[in-house]
């Protein structure tokens, strides 16, 4: 296989691309679309995300020290887009894009209730790396659309239609192709069949 020689760069595709939101007191919510985000721990459960300066966000972020990360589903997509093109020292964009501010269960920034699955945030530390601030996060409360459970109540994502970011361009999830552990279940099987015989 022939490989060329690219100069340091981000190419850990694919990520999310979520709708970050938050609020400060007596103001507008405002939502920021943040692909540079990713789960950093399980218990306690945690996740971290990367913002720069610049962005209206940035400050509210760093006052309040609350975010709501909300998933982006297909038909959000579009949102998702503008509210990552346009700021909210602009514009209104829940009023913009039609969304519904949703009162969070632990903190005073609102999730979106369009979203299917709303992570409410509190900032533990943010470190400046240069052009992007991570805040880094534990996980409050998770709300989740009821539309998503099947009738025993477990999750079933894949009805979501959760969309990811890849290189510049947005994707629907595809084809089921395993799932977790899977590669070792399949030899598990065949040790069983084996002693059987
Ligand atoms: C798909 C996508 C991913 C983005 N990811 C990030 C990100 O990870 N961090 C960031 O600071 N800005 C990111 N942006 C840019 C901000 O969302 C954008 O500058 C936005 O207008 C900021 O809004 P605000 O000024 O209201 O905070 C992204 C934009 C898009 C469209």
């Amino acid at each position: 296989m022939a490989k060329e020689i690219w100069r340091p760069g981000n190419m850990l595709y694919p990520t999310p691309a979520v709708m970050v939101s938050c609020m400060r007191e007596g103001e507008k919510p405002n939502i920021i679309t943040v692909a540079w985000a990713g789960t950093i721990c399980s218990d306690p459960a945690m996740l971290s995300i990367s913002v720069r300066k610049e962005r209206y966000s940035y400050d509210i972020l760093k006052e309040t020290g609350e975010f709501v990360v909300n998933l982006t589903s297909k038909k959000l997509t579009r949102a998702a887009d503008w509210c990552g093109v346009r700021s909210g020292r602009e514009y209104d964009k829940f009023k913009e894009m039609n969304l519904t501010p949703l009162e969070s269960q632990k903190i005073s920034a609102p999730g979106i209730a369009e979203s299917p699955v709303n992570i409410e945030c509190k900032v533990k530390q943010s470190i400046d790396l240069g052009s992007h601030t991570i805040f880094i996060a534990e996980v409050m409360c998770v709300t989740v659309d009821d539309k998503l459970l099947d009738d025993k109540g477990k999750l079933d994502l894949g009805k979501a239609k959760l969309v990811a970011y890849s290189h510049g361009e947005y994707f629907m999830l595809g084809e089921k192709v395993g799932k977790f552990g899977y590669s070792v279940a399949k030899k598990a099987t065949a040790k069983k069949a084996k002693k059987k015989k």
